[in-house]
Protein backbone atom coordinates (compact mmCIF):
# COMPACT_ATOMS: atom_id res chain seq x y z
CA UNK A 1 0.00 0.00 0.00
CA UNK A 2 1.02 3.12 -0.79
CA UNK A 3 1.78 5.62 2.03
CA UNK A 4 -0.14 8.61 2.84
CA UNK A 5 1.86 11.82 3.14
CA UNK A 6 0.96 15.32 2.90
CA UNK A 7 -2.58 14.23 3.99
CA UNK A 8 -3.25 17.30 6.21
CA UNK A 9 -0.56 20.09 5.14
CA UNK A 10 -1.02 22.62 7.63
CA UNK A 11 -3.18 23.67 10.81
CA UNK A 12 -5.34 26.33 11.14
CA UNK A 13 -5.32 28.15 14.57
CA UNK A 14 -9.22 28.15 14.83
CA UNK A 15 -11.43 25.42 16.57
CA UNK A 16 -13.57 24.78 13.81
CA UNK A 17 -10.31 24.69 11.40
CA UNK A 18 -9.11 22.05 14.30
CA UNK A 19 -11.94 19.72 14.57
CA UNK A 20 -12.35 19.95 10.44
CA UNK A 21 -8.45 18.52 10.73
CA UNK A 22 -9.32 15.77 13.21
CA UNK A 23 -12.00 14.50 10.87
CA UNK A 24 -9.68 14.46 8.17
CA UNK A 25 -6.98 12.95 10.15
CA UNK A 26 -9.13 10.14 11.27
CA UNK A 27 -9.48 8.77 7.81
CA UNK A 28 -5.66 9.13 7.11
CA UNK A 29 -4.11 6.30 8.76
CA UNK A 30 -0.87 5.04 7.44
CA UNK A 31 -2.50 2.57 5.62
CA UNK A 32 -5.47 4.58 4.08
CA UNK A 33 -5.79 5.59 1.23
CA UNK A 34 -6.95 9.60 0.52
CA UNK A 35 -7.98 11.68 -1.96
CA UNK A 36 -5.87 14.18 -0.60
CA UNK A 37 -3.34 12.17 -1.35
CA UNK A 38 -3.79 12.19 -5.12
CA UNK A 39 -2.08 10.11 -7.72
CA UNK A 40 -4.10 10.38 -10.79
CA UNK A 41 -5.26 13.21 -12.79
CA UNK A 42 -9.32 12.70 -11.52
CA UNK A 43 -8.08 12.37 -8.00
CA UNK A 44 -5.85 15.52 -7.93
CA UNK A 45 -9.08 17.70 -9.20
CA UNK A 46 -11.38 16.14 -6.30
CA UNK A 47 -8.36 17.19 -4.21
CA UNK A 48 -8.27 20.56 -5.05
CA UNK A 49 -12.00 21.26 -4.78
CA UNK A 50 -11.40 20.10 -1.33
CA UNK A 51 -8.74 22.46 -0.86
CA UNK A 52 -10.34 25.06 -1.96
CA UNK A 53 -13.35 24.76 0.35
CA UNK A 54 -12.16 23.92 3.43
CA UNK A 55 -9.81 27.61 2.87
CA UNK A 56 -13.01 29.23 2.05
CA UNK A 57 -14.53 27.88 5.32
CA UNK A 58 -11.83 28.57 7.14
CA UNK A 59 -12.09 31.96 5.87
CA UNK A 60 -15.94 32.43 6.31
CA UNK A 61 -15.11 30.97 9.67
CA UNK A 62 -12.58 33.85 10.79
CA UNK A 63 -14.26 36.76 9.68
CA UNK A 64 -17.74 35.52 11.56
CA UNK A 65 -16.00 34.49 14.65
CA UNK A 66 -14.06 37.84 14.33
CA UNK A 67 -17.19 39.94 14.28
CA UNK A 68 -18.91 38.23 16.71
CA UNK A 69 -15.74 38.91 19.04
CA UNK A 70 -15.96 42.47 17.90
CA UNK A 71 -19.78 42.66 18.57
CA UNK A 72 -19.24 41.41 22.42
CA UNK A 73 -15.80 43.12 23.10
CA UNK A 74 -17.23 46.43 21.78
CA UNK A 75 -19.34 48.35 24.83
CA UNK A 76 -21.96 51.55 23.88
CA UNK A 77 -22.06 53.97 25.81
CA UNK A 78 -25.54 55.20 27.62
CA UNK A 79 -27.39 57.10 25.23
CA UNK A 80 -25.19 56.50 22.33
CA UNK A 81 -26.58 56.13 19.33
CA UNK A 82 -24.82 53.98 16.17
CA UNK A 83 -24.92 55.94 13.13
CA UNK A 84 -24.22 52.41 10.87
CA UNK A 85 -26.72 51.25 8.59
CA UNK A 86 -27.82 47.77 9.85
CA UNK A 87 -29.87 47.03 6.75
CA UNK A 88 -26.84 47.74 4.16
CA UNK A 89 -24.92 45.79 6.50
CA UNK A 90 -27.06 42.58 6.48
CA UNK A 91 -27.73 42.86 2.77
CA UNK A 92 -24.04 42.94 1.81
CA UNK A 93 -22.35 40.73 4.73
CA UNK A 94 -25.67 38.46 4.74
CA UNK A 95 -27.04 37.99 1.20
CA UNK A 96 -24.50 39.51 -0.98
CA UNK A 97 -20.64 37.99 -0.26
CA UNK A 98 -22.57 34.49 0.51
CA UNK A 99 -24.31 34.71 -2.81
CA UNK A 100 -20.75 34.99 -4.45
CA UNK A 101 -18.70 33.04 -2.69
CA UNK A 102 -21.29 30.01 -3.08
CA UNK A 103 -22.05 31.30 -6.97
CA UNK A 104 -18.00 30.92 -7.13
CA UNK A 105 -17.70 27.10 -5.09
CA UNK A 106 -20.78 26.06 -7.55
CA UNK A 107 -18.77 27.21 -10.51
CA UNK A 108 -15.60 25.92 -10.15
CA UNK A 109 -17.57 22.94 -8.59
CA UNK A 110 -19.91 22.26 -12.09
CA UNK A 111 -16.53 23.06 -14.11
CA UNK A 112 -14.50 20.02 -12.28
CA UNK A 113 -17.73 17.47 -12.94
CA UNK A 114 -17.71 18.37 -16.79
CA UNK A 115 -14.33 18.17 -16.62
CA UNK A 116 -14.06 14.45 -14.67
CA UNK A 117 -16.00 13.46 -17.19
CA UNK A 118 -13.30 13.57 -19.95
CA UNK A 119 -10.34 12.20 -19.85
CA UNK A 120 -7.21 14.37 -20.16
CA UNK A 121 -6.30 15.09 -23.72
CA UNK A 122 -7.57 13.23 -26.18
CA UNK A 123 -8.68 10.53 -24.17
CA UNK A 124 -7.24 6.85 -23.47
CA UNK A 125 -5.08 6.48 -26.55
CA UNK A 126 -5.39 3.93 -29.55
CA UNK A 127 -3.60 0.91 -28.00
CA UNK A 128 -4.77 1.55 -24.62
CA UNK A 129 -6.40 -1.16 -22.65
CA UNK A 130 -10.11 -0.91 -21.79
CA UNK A 131 -11.18 -2.43 -18.44
CA UNK A 132 -14.72 -3.65 -17.98
CA UNK A 133 -15.91 -4.67 -14.42
CA UNK A 134 -18.99 -5.93 -12.98
CA UNK A 135 -20.11 -5.30 -9.76
CA UNK A 136 -21.43 -8.63 -7.55
CA UNK A 137 -22.55 -9.11 -4.22
CA UNK A 138 -19.72 -8.42 -2.91
CA UNK A 139 -16.74 -8.94 -5.54
CA UNK A 140 -15.54 -7.26 -8.74
CA UNK A 141 -15.10 -9.07 -11.84
CA UNK A 142 -12.67 -7.35 -14.19
CA UNK A 143 -12.37 -8.16 -18.04
CA UNK A 144 -9.95 -6.99 -20.65
CA UNK A 145 -12.49 -7.51 -23.31
CA UNK A 146 -9.10 -6.81 -26.16
CA UNK A 147 -7.76 -10.20 -24.97
CA UNK A 148 -10.39 -12.21 -22.95
CA UNK A 149 -8.25 -12.08 -19.67
CA UNK A 150 -10.57 -12.44 -16.75
CA UNK A 151 -10.05 -11.87 -13.02
CA UNK A 152 -11.15 -10.31 -9.98
CA UNK A 153 -10.64 -7.96 -7.26
CA UNK A 154 -7.40 -6.78 -9.10
CA UNK A 155 -6.75 -4.23 -11.66
CA UNK A 156 -3.87 -3.66 -13.63
CA UNK A 157 -2.75 -0.70 -15.88
CA UNK A 158 0.23 0.61 -16.95
CA UNK A 159 1.19 3.68 -15.07
CA UNK A 160 0.66 6.98 -17.01
CA UNK A 161 -1.45 5.62 -19.69
CA UNK A 162 -5.20 7.03 -19.60
CA UNK A 163 -7.30 3.49 -19.32
CA UNK A 164 -11.02 3.59 -20.54
CA UNK A 165 -13.46 1.81 -17.91
CA UNK A 166 -16.94 0.42 -18.26
CA UNK A 167 -18.75 -0.63 -15.14
CA UNK A 168 -22.28 -2.43 -14.56
CA UNK A 169 -23.81 -4.28 -12.03
CA UNK A 170 -24.83 -8.37 -11.96
CA UNK A 171 -27.54 -7.23 -9.48
CA UNK A 172 -27.53 -4.18 -7.20
CA UNK A 173 -26.92 -0.63 -7.10
CA UNK A 174 -22.61 -0.70 -6.67
CA UNK A 175 -19.85 2.10 -7.02
CA UNK A 176 -16.65 1.92 -7.89
CA UNK A 177 -14.12 4.52 -6.13
CA UNK A 178 -10.42 4.56 -6.10
CA UNK A 179 -9.91 8.03 -3.63
CA UNK A 180 -6.34 8.21 -5.23
CA UNK A 181 -7.21 7.97 -8.74
CA UNK A 182 -10.34 9.02 -9.45
CA UNK A 183 -13.62 9.84 -8.35
CA UNK A 184 -16.95 7.54 -7.47
CA UNK A 185 -19.22 5.95 -10.93
CA UNK A 186 -22.12 4.59 -9.85
CA UNK A 187 -22.59 0.73 -10.95
CA UNK A 188 -26.34 1.03 -12.04
CA UNK A 189 -28.51 -1.75 -12.77
CA UNK A 190 -29.48 -2.36 -16.86
CA UNK A 191 -26.79 0.35 -17.91
CA UNK A 192 -22.87 0.60 -18.71
CA UNK A 193 -21.39 3.79 -17.19
CA UNK A 194 -18.38 4.74 -18.82
CA UNK A 195 -15.07 7.22 -17.64
CA UNK A 196 -11.59 6.63 -17.26
CA UNK A 197 -8.59 5.69 -15.01
CA UNK A 198 -5.16 6.87 -14.82
CA UNK A 199 -2.51 6.47 -12.22
CA UNK A 200 0.62 8.90 -12.70
CA UNK A 201 3.43 6.81 -9.99
CA UNK A 202 3.56 3.06 -9.94
CA UNK A 203 1.83 1.80 -7.29
CA UNK A 204 -1.36 -0.11 -5.43
CA UNK A 205 -4.09 1.97 -5.06
CA UNK A 206 -6.73 0.79 -2.66
CA UNK A 207 -10.44 0.77 -4.05
CA UNK A 208 -13.92 0.41 -2.31
CA UNK A 209 -17.83 0.09 -2.99
CA UNK A 210 -18.96 3.37 -1.89
CA UNK A 211 -22.17 2.33 -2.23
CA UNK A 212 -24.07 0.24 0.41
CA UNK A 213 -25.20 -3.33 -1.17
CA UNK A 214 -25.96 -4.88 1.69
CA UNK A 215 -24.70 -7.05 4.65
CA UNK A 216 -20.69 -7.22 2.79
CA UNK A 217 -20.65 -3.89 1.80
CA UNK A 218 -17.68 -3.08 3.40
CA UNK A 219 -15.79 -6.26 2.00
CA UNK A 220 -16.22 -5.53 -0.86
CA UNK A 221 -12.78 -3.77 -1.91
CA UNK A 222 -10.14 -4.13 -5.11
CA UNK A 223 -6.60 -2.61 -5.75
CA UNK A 224 -5.31 -0.93 -8.68
CA UNK A 225 -1.72 -1.78 -9.17
CA UNK A 226 -0.06 0.42 -11.81
CA UNK A 227 3.12 -0.63 -13.39
CA UNK A 228 5.13 -0.41 -15.91
CA UNK A 229 4.22 -1.39 -19.68
CA UNK A 230 6.12 -4.48 -19.87
CA UNK A 231 5.14 -5.67 -16.04
CA UNK A 232 1.75 -5.01 -17.43
CA UNK A 233 1.61 -6.83 -20.75
CA UNK A 234 3.56 -10.04 -18.71
CA UNK A 235 0.41 -9.34 -15.83
CA UNK A 236 -2.05 -9.87 -18.67
CA UNK A 237 -0.41 -12.51 -20.98
CA UNK A 238 -0.40 -14.67 -17.89
CA UNK A 239 -4.40 -14.00 -17.69
CA UNK A 240 -5.19 -15.48 -21.23
CA UNK A 241 -2.38 -18.06 -20.63
CA UNK A 242 -3.95 -21.52 -19.35
CA UNK A 243 -3.47 -21.57 -15.64
CA UNK A 244 -0.03 -23.24 -14.30
CA UNK A 245 0.16 -27.13 -14.58
CA UNK A 246 0.46 -28.55 -11.14
CA UNK A 247 4.37 -29.06 -10.17
CA UNK A 248 4.09 -31.36 -7.22
CA UNK A 249 1.86 -34.72 -6.19
CA UNK A 250 0.21 -32.70 -3.82
CA UNK A 251 -0.89 -30.17 -6.23
CA UNK A 252 -1.99 -32.57 -8.47
CA UNK A 253 -4.33 -33.98 -6.02
CA UNK A 254 -5.55 -31.00 -5.44
CA UNK A 255 -6.60 -30.16 -8.77
CA UNK A 256 -7.88 -33.54 -8.70
CA UNK A 257 -10.12 -32.57 -5.41
CA UNK A 258 -11.01 -28.95 -7.03
CA UNK A 259 -12.53 -30.53 -10.49
CA UNK A 260 -14.46 -33.25 -8.82
CA UNK A 261 -15.91 -31.05 -6.23
CA UNK A 262 -18.74 -28.32 -5.43
CA UNK A 263 -15.61 -25.64 -6.37
CA UNK A 264 -15.59 -26.47 -10.13
CA UNK A 265 -18.92 -25.51 -10.74
CA UNK A 266 -18.94 -22.46 -9.21
CA UNK A 267 -15.30 -20.92 -10.32
CA UNK A 268 -13.43 -21.18 -13.62
CA UNK A 269 -9.48 -22.28 -13.63
CA UNK A 270 -8.23 -21.88 -17.18
CA UNK A 271 -7.15 -25.01 -18.82
CA UNK A 272 -8.88 -27.50 -16.41
CA UNK A 273 -12.09 -28.80 -16.40
CA UNK A 274 -13.62 -26.18 -14.12
CA UNK A 275 -15.56 -23.74 -15.71
CA UNK A 276 -17.84 -22.56 -12.92
CA UNK A 277 -19.14 -18.64 -13.77
CA UNK A 278 -20.38 -17.98 -10.46
CA UNK A 279 -18.27 -16.91 -8.43
CA UNK A 280 -14.74 -15.55 -9.13
CA UNK A 281 -12.30 -16.86 -11.97
CA UNK A 282 -9.45 -18.43 -9.31
CA UNK A 283 -6.77 -18.57 -12.19
CA UNK A 284 -4.37 -16.80 -10.87
CA UNK A 285 -5.60 -16.44 -7.05
CA UNK A 286 -2.58 -17.34 -5.53
CA UNK A 287 -1.45 -13.70 -6.17
CA UNK A 288 -3.94 -11.81 -5.26
CA UNK A 289 -3.41 -9.60 -2.99
CA UNK A 290 -6.51 -10.80 -0.58
CA UNK A 291 -9.21 -13.43 -0.54
CA UNK A 292 -12.79 -12.86 -0.28
CA UNK A 293 -12.80 -8.68 -1.78
CA UNK A 294 -10.37 -7.56 0.97
CA UNK A 295 -12.44 -10.04 3.76
CA UNK A 296 -8.99 -11.64 4.64
CA UNK A 297 -5.20 -12.06 3.98
CA UNK A 298 -4.28 -13.94 1.07
CA UNK A 299 -2.11 -17.23 2.64
CA UNK A 300 -2.71 -20.48 3.22
CA UNK A 301 -4.40 -20.27 6.56
CA UNK A 302 -7.02 -18.01 5.45
CA UNK A 303 -7.30 -19.95 2.63
CA UNK A 304 -8.32 -23.02 4.21
CA UNK A 305 -10.74 -21.58 6.74
CA UNK A 306 -12.52 -19.60 3.70
CA UNK A 307 -12.80 -22.96 1.72
CA UNK A 308 -13.65 -24.78 4.84
CA UNK A 309 -16.66 -22.30 5.73
CA UNK A 310 -16.02 -18.83 4.01
CA UNK A 311 -19.57 -18.22 5.59
CA UNK A 312 -17.77 -17.65 9.12
CA UNK A 313 -14.92 -14.96 7.67
CA UNK A 314 -17.87 -12.66 5.26
CA UNK A 315 -21.30 -13.94 6.68
CA UNK A 316 -24.07 -13.81 3.46
CA UNK A 317 -21.36 -14.32 0.43
CA UNK A 318 -22.62 -16.58 -1.96
CA UNK A 319 -20.03 -19.38 -1.35
CA UNK A 320 -22.09 -21.88 1.14
CA UNK A 321 -19.28 -24.11 3.40
CA UNK A 322 -16.94 -26.80 1.30
CA UNK A 323 -17.39 -30.40 2.84
CA UNK A 324 -13.61 -30.84 1.54
CA UNK A 325 -12.04 -34.11 3.52
CA UNK A 326 -9.68 -32.75 6.27
CA UNK A 327 -7.05 -34.97 4.00
CA UNK A 328 -7.54 -33.31 1.13
CA UNK A 329 -7.52 -29.77 2.38
CA UNK A 330 -3.94 -29.52 1.96
CA UNK A 331 -3.49 -30.43 -1.16
CA UNK A 332 -6.53 -28.25 -2.87
CA UNK A 333 -4.74 -25.22 -0.48
CA UNK A 334 -1.16 -25.98 -2.15
CA UNK A 335 -2.69 -26.18 -5.56
CA UNK A 336 -4.60 -22.91 -5.25
CA UNK A 337 -1.47 -21.09 -3.74
CA UNK A 338 0.30 -22.21 -7.09
CA UNK A 339 -1.81 -20.58 -9.08
CA UNK A 340 -0.16 -17.37 -10.00
CU1 LIG B 1 -21.09 -2.95 -3.45
CU2 LIG B 1 -21.29 -1.54 -1.58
Amino acid sequence: MPRVVGCVRSAAGTGAAVAILVVALAGCGADSPSTLDPAGAGARRVGNLWWLLFWISVGVFVVVLGGLGWAVARRRRAGEVSRANPTRFVVWAGALLPFLVLTGVYAVGLNDLSALRNAPGDGPAAGAPTVEVTGHKWWWEVRYPATGAVTANEIHIPVGTTVRLRVRTADVLHSFWVPQLMPKIDLIAGRTNESWLRADRPGAYHGQCAEYCGLQHAHMAFMVVAQTQAQFDAWLARLTDPAPAPATAAQQRGLRVFEQSACASCHTIRGTSARGTVGPDLSTIGSRWSIGAGAAPNDAGHLGGWIANSQTVKPGNAMPPQPVPANDLPDLIAYLRSLR
